[in-house]
């Protein structure tokens, strides 16, 4: 599979255009492998002749952060994950390509303040990392025809030294995708392609596309290749002027994209100059509609469809936010098992590679452009960039990602703070010079008329014509966390669909305020939960930290699994679902969170360095309330989910609870004997049975649907570990230098059963054809380093991550050790 989608993703063009007369002179060249790397800073090392033989080799994607020490003292502060940031050079020698008339590189992000040079010319900078560029080096490249292999020296400065900037971890380092790309002399511009679906019916879909070309073109040509790579159909481009071009073309009986069946087509276009291809160049797009309806929520291809999302940050534990494929592949597939249909990519672009997938897997997306606008939330944040770029930025980010059918929202920002107004808006308050300021930005917005006086909604216009000037086809929206209507964001009119930010006690109230406009939850949820932790009794109810500016004390630094504490803005998961759930005009949910992140380890501080809001925890492990948004959005599944573990002690009352779906009541049986019957109740959406005195055996519940049996779960009480068993995701990976093997670590008692509370100390060790690229085992206050051999089991279980070697088929030996057992698992690199 892997070796598959990357194959088809750097040669996407060449193989799109099989079967065409041409041959196309545009290359898109892997160019993550061969870079060399340094932690520091020194001016001469942009420099060519620099020698650099004693850095250290690796290939990208790269996250310098993730493999530090968390420490307390980390300047990110344990809200931006507790680990290192700091200035970070990278280099690279390339040979100039041959016969190409403009080169580029592309860079999908690169965290942050990156400068580029090549050949000792600086390119430019990009302070946003999350932003998607690239750079024409052509005139760079040295060009002498006597050498046999011409070099160039690329090297790319990433400074992330002003910290804190994030609310959450956001990694260090070229952490996405670089690619070198060659084309003709006319070409189509870097994320020049727009494609649109302007009329859609089963019968037909009339598909509007438009180029930029740079370069003197004699003409354009667009083809539509279906689902299985055949032609459909294909017209001339008309010229439009200023290096746009443009066709409308028809699909008959078009293969809708949904999110049950991912019809992706490909839209190829051929720039010809002086007689000959010069570029062709292709973008997937999806048909697809969309439809939103203030008293009944969302619709995709005219089926009510209730959002049931998950909002993501973009790390993946313990490889930090460096993007492997494999990695998100994973991610989504967990989710997708939950029953999620949707995802918000809080709360910034997210890379490419994951909206590739959603478009694949069947996700709809809200791509969200930032957390804050011109007002600051940590002390070195985007604010300080807002003024200059942030048109840039927005603009970058629709125009690279328009063409994605899962992209089905823009969001303009989350929890802005310009929903308020505050004394830094008014004129009146401020310094000449601040005045000054202020008034120079809000006079320099196109949407500024004479006389307006709230820079906040002069912004929230300026913010969503940014968008619609590129994509006038999707809603904008934002995530807002104020829902009265002296919200600037909403009261400017500029927004499409409304998101709120909790606020379920709102809800009602949002309905008559703003009657015309569709709903739906932006942020729900935020309870907090550790995996496999069961304090008692579960009925203790807690909103920790009191307040949302303390910090919580316990000496363990866990949460319960049971849903039972929550954040003090937030809701228990199954009171923030059933209030979407039973409102039919709240379109949908986006829960924080899907999976746990690092940074932001409300309710406590260090040593807790990472969430505790996901459903999944960090190690991708899910925590027991995933069963119950299952048994809610899998209607197709027969859910049966029993906690806690059976290992406790003599004396000890337990409370028993059961997620179950398909069935009318569960009744539970300790070592035989019944212990009665229980239903959902209300917002009570699990069967449970409180303070049950422990006794060593098996605990048990039967569901049953009109009286008959329909599943069974049972806990065990098992002995000490004795063993430790290793079980891989996959036994086969790719040697491209990419592809993960997920295995998950547990220890085994005498009888080859699962000890659920072992948390013995594990070492790791990769050999062969493999290296150990991350062990994490989902406790959020763990401060082992992520990237380093040893890690404990949490809750009977930890995660070790193996990368392939590029070009090394062979055996990948993983072997795990613990005081007691040592174990090994062979991992095939092909
Ligand atoms: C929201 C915020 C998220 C996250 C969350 C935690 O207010 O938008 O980024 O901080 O709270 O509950």
């Amino acid at each position: 599979m892997m070796a598959q989608h990357r194959a088809l993703f750097f040669s996407a063009v060449v193989a799109l255009l099989a079967g065409c007369a041409s041959e196309s002179p545009r290359t898109v060249e892997d160019f993550n492998f061969g870079w060399k790397f340094t932690l520091g800073d020194s001016p001469e090392w942009s420099a060519p002749e620099f020698d650099d033989s004693a850095w250290r080799d690796l290939h990208l994607p790269h996250d310098w952060s993730v493999e530090g020490e968390f420490s307390a003292t980390n300047p990110s502060t344990p809200g931006g994950g507790a680990l290192p940031g700091g200035i970070g050079w990278y280099r690279k020698t390339f040979a100039t390509p041959e016969g190409a008339e403009h080169v580029f590189v592309e860079f999908d992000g690169v965290f942050m303040n990156s400068t580029v040079w090549v050949n000792g010319v600086e390119l430019g900078t990009r302070p946003y990392g999350y932003s998607s560029f690239s750079y024409e080096i052509t005139d760079l490249l040295d060009r002498r025809e006597s050498l046999a292999c011409v070099q160039n020296v690329i090297a790319v400065r990433c400074d992330n030294a002003d910290q804190p900037n994030s609310r959450w971890y956001a990694g260090c380092g070229i952490y996405r995708d670089v690619r070198l790309v060659t084309t003709g002399s006319a070409y189509v511009e870097y994320d020049g392609m727009y494609v649109t679906t302007p009329f859609v019916s089963d019968e037909t879909a009339v598909v509007h596309a438009e180029v930029s070309v740079a370069g003197d073109a004699d003409g354009v040509v667009f083809r539509i290749l279906d689902p299985d790579g055949r032609k459909v159909t294909s017209a001339e481009g008309a010229n439009c002027g200023d290096g746009r071009w443009a066709a409308d073309l028809e699909i008959s009986w078009p293969r809708r994209w949904d999110i049950e069946e991912t019809n992706l087509y490909n839209m190829v276009v051929e720039v010809s100059a002086d007689g000959a291809v010069s570029d062709s160049y292709s973008r997937r797009f999806g048909v697809r509609t969309c439809k939103w309806d203030v008293d009944h929520g969302f619709f995709l291809n005219d089926r009510a469809l209730k959002l049931l999302g998950v909002c993501l940050h973009h790390d993946q534990g313990c490889l930090g936010t460096a993007v492997h494929r494999r990695a998100l592949e994973r991610e989504l597939g967990i989710l997708k098992d939950m029953g999620v249909n949707a995802i918000r990519t809080s709360h910034n672009p997210p890379s490419p590679v994951l909206l590739d997938l959603c478009d694949e897997m069947g996700f709809l997306v809200i791509d969200e452009a930032m957390d804050m606008w011109r007002k600051r939330k940590t002390e070195f944040d985007y604010s300080r960039f807002f003024d200059e770029w942030h048109e840039r930025d927005v603009q970058d980010f629709v125009r690279r990602d328009r063409n994605h059918p899962c992209v089905f929202m823009w969001s303009v920002g989350n929890e802005i703070l310009e929903q308020w107004n505050s004394s830094e808006d008014d004129v009146a308050n401020l310094s000449a010079e601040q005045a000054n300021l202020l008034m120079n930005f809000m006079s320099s917005l196109p949407q500024y008329e004479a006389g307006d006086d709230n820079p906040n909604i002069l912004l929230t216009k300026h913010m969503a014509a940014l968008v619609k000037e590129l994509d006038p086809t999707r809603p904008v929206t934002a995530g807002c966390n104020e829902t009265q209507p002296t919200n600037n964001l909403l009261r400017s009119g500029a927004l499409d669909v409304y998101g709120f930010n909790y606020h379920t006690w709102d809800y009602d109230k949002v309905r008559e305020w703003y009657p015309d406009k569709p709903l739906y939850g932006s942020e729900t949820a935020s309870s907090l939960n550790s995996r496999g932790f069961y304090p008692q009794p579960s009925t203790d109810v807690q909103r920790q930290p009191r307040e949302w500016w303390m910090t919580y004390e316990t000496p363990h630094h866990q949460c319960p699994a049971y849903d039972s504490m929550c954040a003090p803005w937030a809701d228990l998961h199954e009171h923030a679902w059933v209030a979407i759930r039973d409102r039919e005009y709240m379109a949908g949910t986006f829960l924080w969170t899907g999976f746990d992140y690092l940074g932001e380890p409300t309710p406590y501080s260090w040593p807790s360095r990472s969430s505790y809001f996901g459903v999944v925890d960090l190690a991708g492990f899910p925590k027991d309330i995933y069963w119950m948004y299952q048994s809610e959005w899998r209607p197709d599944l027969t859910v049966m989910h029993l906690f806690p573990h059976w290992n406790w002690s003599e004396g000890d009352l337990v409370d028993v609870w059961c997620y179950y779906s398909g069935a009318d009541e569960v009744e539970l049986f300790l070592n035989g004997k019944s212990l009665g019957r229980s239903r959902k109740q209300g917002e009570q959406l699990r069967a449970q049975w409180l303070s049950v005195p422990w006794e060593a055996g098996k605990i048990e519940a039967v569901s049953y649907k009109d009286g008959a049996e329909v599943a069974r779960e049972a806990r065990v009480t098992t002995g000490a570990p004795v063993s430790l068993k290793l079980t891989a995701d996959r036994s086969e990976i790719a040697a491209d230098g990419y592809d993960l093997c997920y295995v998950t670590v547990e220890a085994l008692d005498e009888m080859g059963r699962p000890v659920p509370v072992a948390d013995d100390m594990l070492h790791f060790e990769v050999d062969g054809s493999g290296e150990l690229f991350g062990i994490d085992n989902g406790n959020a206050a763990d401060t082992l380093c992520l990237k380093g051999h040893d890690k404990a089991l949490f809750a009977g279980k930890a995660l070790a991550v193996v990368r392939s070697l590029k070009g090394e088929a062979g055996i990948a030996t993983l072997s795990v050790s613990s005081s007691y057992a040592s174990t090994k698992l062979n991992i095939t690199v092909k």
